[in-house]
């Protein structure tokens, strides 16, 4: 539909270029930038910090969704918010009191998002919905890009839309979208997907367009 967003992780970019590759696949057509936080604690991955974000601030005015996979995620909100993040998402798993998570999101002026684990029920969102802006539905087990993309997901985005009702939530798809399973998860309510691996295929922004334009068009 004409309100599904592509919001492109820049994890699968070169990232002895980045600030190249987001005015890249902004030409191409990326509505958000998807940035992959990963601390080597809560995911077996490490990527960037801060610091990096702040430096690619100026590059775009794009709304910068900064997926933090790290724990505890409450030390560096402050930080995350001052380097430029327009949402900040946490782990459900990533801390014991998610609720104080997300209010100490919101009072640093951002929007606040919830991102939950394959394996993670969306009951865990209950109790929530009042504090959020976004949830992201991973449908991969966070850590890499290109993995496959787990379908018994679509049934959970779909009962994930139901719960959000007539709120103003983003639902958002983390993982293995392709032009393939990009219609699935926006079928079953997700207005927000995040693609590495298939909009960074090809290495120039004519493919990148290319990619970004055969996911909105599936
Ligand atoms: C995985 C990250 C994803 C990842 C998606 O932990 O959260 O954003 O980059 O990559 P693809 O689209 O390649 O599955
Ligand atoms: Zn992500």
């Amino acid at each position: 539909s004409k309100d599904l967003k592509i919001a492109p992780s820049i994890l699968a970019s070169d990232f002895s270029k980045l600030g190249q590759e987001v005015r890249d696949v902004v030409d191409a057509g990326a509505d958000w930038i998807h940035l992959d936080v990963m601390d080597g604690h809560f995911v077996p991955n490490i990527t960037f910090g801060p610091d990096v974000i702040a430096k690619l601030r100026p590059h775009t005015d794009k709304v910068f969704d900064t997926h933090l996979m790290i724990a505890p995620c409450d030390p560096y909100l402050e930080a995350f918010a001052k380097a430029g993040s327009d949402i900040i998402t946490v782990h459900a798993e990533a801390g014991p009191h998610l609720d104080r998570s997300l209010q100490a999101i919101r009072n640093l002026g951002k929007k606040a998002g919830v991102s939950l684990n394959p394996s993670t029920p969306e009951s865990v969102l209950e109790y929530v919905l009042d504090r959020l802006d976004l949830i992201l539905v991973m449908t991969v087990n966070p850590g890499f890009g290109g993995q496959k993309f787990i379908d018994a997901m679509v049934e959970k985005t779909r009962r994930i839309k139901q719960m959000i009702g007539d709120r103003p939530i983003d639902l958002e798809i983390d993982g293995g979208v392709t032009p393939e399973t990009a219609p699935l998860v926006a079928n079953a309510g997700a207005n927000v997907l995040v693609a590495g691996s298939a909009v960074f295929k090809g290495g120039s922004v004519e493919s990148y367009r290319g990619n970004i334009e055969a996911i909105r068009a599936s």
